[in-house]
C-alpha cells in the first residue's frame, strides 16, 4: 500500500480566525494540524484539543513559544494567524530559526493584512524570501467556491467571445470586530479600510483577471479615489458602548478609526483596456450578520453573489427566548425572526478551498499564485486609498508609499473636530 503523505501544519494564533481555520480543515486532504501555538498555553491547548476531537490532527502539540513551534520536527509549514501588530516580530522569530538552521520549514501562510504599512509588508516578504520558504497570502475570498466557479464560467463563456470584464464591485460589511486591538488604529493599522477592504480589492482583482494568471501581471494600477468616514462608532452613545465592551479602546469621539470606506481603483488590463474595482466596506452595517457581495460586469455578461442570500433560512418566533450566538452566521446580530443560515461558512467564505489548495501545493513544493507578493500589492493599494481619503484627491501611480502611515493609525484622524 502506498503511504499517503501529509503536510504537517502548525497554527500560530488560537483566536477567532484560528478557530475558523481548524473548522475548515475537515475539507483538507493533504495537510494535518500537528501543533498549535498561542500567547497563552491554555488557548493553544484548547484549540489543539478541538483539532483532535474534530479529526483534523493526531497528538496535536500545544505551545506558548513560537520558537518551540518552529523547531517541532513534525511542523512543515506555519499558518500565521496572530494580530496585525505582531507580524514583524513573529515572522522574524520564525525566519531566524530557519535561516540559522535550527528549524526545517517548507512553507508559511500569513493572514491578511500582510502588514500595517507598505514598509511592514515589504519586510515580511523579504524575511520569508531570505528564509527560502514557499509562501501563501491567506486571502480566503479568492478560494470561495461561489467566486471561483462564477469567474471560470464568466471568463470561458463571456469574456472569451465578448471581451474582458471591466467592472468588479465588492463589498464586505458587518457590525464591528470582536477584539480591542482591531478597534485601535495603531494596533490594527487603520480601521475598516485596512481590515476589510483588503478582501474586497483582492476579490475585485481576482474577478478581473483571467483564471491561471497572476493579477499583478494582468492589472496595472493607475489611480485610486477613496473616502473614509466615522458614521456610527464616533457617535457619543456608541463610543461609550465601545469603552464598556472593549476596555483599553481609544475614545472614538476624539480619535476614531473609520467604520466606512469606499474606494474606486482604476487599472489597465492585459488588453490595454481601462477596468475598475469599486470597493465598499463598513463596520456600521447592522443586518443579520456578515455580508459579502460581489458583481462582475463585462460587455455582454454579468455575475453577482451575496452571502446573505442563503439557500436555507429559518424563522424563530418572538415567544422563543434566545441566547446570543453566532451559530447561524458570522457576526450574527439577531436570534429571532427570519434569519439566513449559512450551512458551512468555512466553505462559503473560502477557508476550506484556501487550506486545501495551499496544503497540496506546499506538499508538492509548488508556489501558490496568491502569494505574499499579492499581500504586499494589496497593502500598497490600501495605503494609496488612505492617502486619497486624507488628501481628498485622486492618487496616481507610480508612487512610493514606503514611509506612509495613515492618519488613523497615527491617532491623528478626527473627522468630528
Ligand atoms: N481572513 C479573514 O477573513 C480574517 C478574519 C478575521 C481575522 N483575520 C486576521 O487574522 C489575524 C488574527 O485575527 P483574529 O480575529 O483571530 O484575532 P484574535 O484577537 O481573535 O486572536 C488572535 C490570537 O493570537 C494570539 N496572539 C497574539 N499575539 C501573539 C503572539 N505574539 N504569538 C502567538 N499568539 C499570539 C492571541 O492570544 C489570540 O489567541 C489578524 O491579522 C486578522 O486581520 C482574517
Amino acid at each position: 500500500m502506498v503511504e499517503r503523505k501529509s503536510l504537517g501544519v502548525g497554527i500560530l494564533g488560537a483566536g477567532f480566525i484560528g478557530q475558523f481555520h481548524v473548522r475548515s480543515w475537515q475539507g483538507v486532504r493533504d495537510g494535518d494540524i500537528v501543533a498549535v501555538c498561542s500567547r497563552t498555553l491554555k488557548n493553544a491547548e484548547s484549540l489543539a484539543r478541538e483539532a483532535v476531537e474534530s479529526g483534523v490532527g493526531e497528538d496535536v502539540a500545544a505551545y506558548d513559544d513560537v520558537v518551540a513551534l518552529v523547531q517541532d520536527p513534525r511542523v512543515d509549514a506555519i499558518w500565521v494567524l496572530t494580530p496585525n501588530f505582531t507580524r514583524i516580530d513573529v515572522i522574524k522569530a520564525i525566519t531566524d530559526e530557519v535561516i540559522s538552521g535550527r528549524a526545517q520549514l517548507k512553507a508559511i501562510a500569513i493572514e491578511k493584512p500582510l502588514g500595517r504599512t507598505v514598509d511592514e509588508a515589504r519586510q515580511v516578504l523579504e524575511m520569508v524570501e531570505a528564509a527560502g520558504l514557499l509562501h501563501g497570502y491567506l486571502e480566503n475570498q479568492v478560494y470561495s467556491p461561489g467566486l471561483v466557479r462564477a469567474r471560470e464560467i464568466v471568463w470561458a463563456r463571456g469574456a472569451a467571445s465578448a471581451g474582458t470584464p471591466y467592472l468588479a464591485r465588492a463589498a464586505e460589511e458587518h457590525s464591528g470586530p470582536h477584539n480591542t486591538w482591531f478597534w485601535n488604529g495603531a494596533t490594527e493599522g487603520g480601521g475598516v479600510l485596512n481590515d476589510m477592504m483588503c478582501h474586497s480589492v483582492e476579490a475585485g482583482r481576482f474577478l478581473l483577471t483571467p483564471p491561471g494568471e497572476k493579477s499583478s501581471a494582468w492589472l496595472k494600477p493607475v489611480a485610486v479615489t477613496a473616502t473614509i468616514a466615522s458614521l456610527k462608532w464616533g457617535r457619543k452613545k456608541y463610543a461609550e458602548q465601545l469603552q464598556d465592551t472593549y476596555p483599553g479602546v481609544v475614545d472614538y469621539t476624539k480619535t476614531p478609526s473609520e467604520d466606512y470606506a469606499h474606494a474606486v481603483f482604476e487599472f489597465v488590463n492585459g488588453d490595454g483596456e481601462p477596468v475598475v474595482v469599486e470597493a465598499t466596506t463598513s463596520w456600521s452595517y447592522v443586518g443579520a450578520g456578515l455580508r459579502l457581495s460581489f458583481e462582475l460586469l463585462g460587455p455582454e455578461y454579468s455575475m453577482e453573489s451575496d452571502t446573505l442570500s442563503t439557500e436555507s433560512k429559518l424563522f424563530l418566533s418572538r415567544s422563543l427566548e434566545q441566547a446570543e450566538g453566532e451559530d447561524m452566521i458570522e457576526k450574527q446580530n439577531a436570534e429571532q425572526g427570519l434569519m439566513p443560515l449559512l450551512s458551512d461558512e468555512s466553505v462559503s467564505y473560502g477557508y476550506t478551498g484556501e487550506n486545501a489548495a495551499l496544503c497540496t501545493m506546499f506538499l508538492h513544493g509548488e508556489q501558490p499564485l496568491e502569494s505574499l507578493e499579492s499581500g504586499l500589492e494589496v497593502v500598497e493599494l490600501l495605503m494609496a486609498a488612505y492617502k486619497s481619503a486624507e488628501t481628498g484627491e485622486t492618487v496616481r501611480w507610480p508612487l512610493d508609499l514606503n514611509d506612509f502611515v495613515p492618519a488613523v493609525a497615527q491617532g491623528t484622524w478626527n473627522p468630528r473636530a
